[in-house]
């Protein structure tokens, strides 16, 4: 018999070519909360529980009993959510509320050294399990509401490849972020370019550039 989450994950049907709003069926009991490049997240609630449903893409499926196995490594961590249930194409957690930490940089709640700390415990907690974090950026970290940093989407903590993400974005929040004249609130538009232009590593040549002009 089906669990009631894989009926539900099974409920959701992807539209193939579509860049921005995959869902092409689902069941009235889900509501999307997230957009992923792997997964879309959607809000589930049984009596008075809150919970999460995170679907992958039919190409991502992999992933998901990879992910979950990882998430199992990290559950004596209070920084990552609690899993109740993982399947073939799905993981059933718990629905962190709270804002990523790039809706906190677009509506202008403040960062402050106390989120960036847990982060590093985070961190550190999935270091001590054997894993090595990777894709820590603005999207994958929630802060809640009683001021607590939790971190999501953890599929990539096996690889081995070293990941400088979390190093980058601490370096900015130290050199640019915590200036007294830098925007504490930055439109998303200004997010994406900035975030498009750290892919195609301009940062790392630019700066590169300049440190080889004064050498
Ligand atoms: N447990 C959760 N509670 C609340 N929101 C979540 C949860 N998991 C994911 N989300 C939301 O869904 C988005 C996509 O999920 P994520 O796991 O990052 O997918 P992907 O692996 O495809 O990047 C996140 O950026 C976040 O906004
Ligand atoms: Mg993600």
């Amino acid at each position: 018999m089906l669990t009631k989450a894989e009926a539900l994950a099974h409920s959701v049907i992807y539209r193939k070519n579509s860049r921005f709003d995959k869902v092409k069926e689902k069941s009235e009991e889900l509501t999307l909360i997230g957009k992923g490049r792997s997964a879309y997240v959607f809000a589930l609630t049984e009596g008075d529980r809150k919970m999460a449903l995170k679907v992958f893409f039919p190409e991502y499926q992999a992933t998901a009993v990879k992910e979950a196995a990882i998430y199992e490594k990290l559950a004596g961590s209070a920084f990552y959510p609690d899993i109740y249930e993982t399947g073939d194409s799905y993981i059933l957690m718990e629905y962190i509320k709270g804002e990523t930490f790039y809706n906190c940089l677009k509506k202008g709640i403040a960062i402050s050294d106390d989120m960036i700390q847990q982060v590093e415990g985070a961190l550190s907690d999935a270091r001590a399990a054997g894993l090595n974090p990777s894709d820590i950026h603005l999207r994958n970290l929630i802060l809640t509401e009683t001021g607590a940093v939790r971190v999501i989407d953890v599929a990539r903590f096996d690889q081995t490849k070293t990941c400088t993400q979390w190093d980058d974005l601490k370096a900015a929040y130290h050199a640019l972020y915590k200036k007294p004249i830098f925007p504490k609130k930055i439109p998303g538009f200004w997010l994406e370019m900035i975030a498009f232009l750290y892919k195609k590593d301009w940062f790392q040549k630019h700066f590169a550039q300049r440190k080889r002009k004064y050498s």
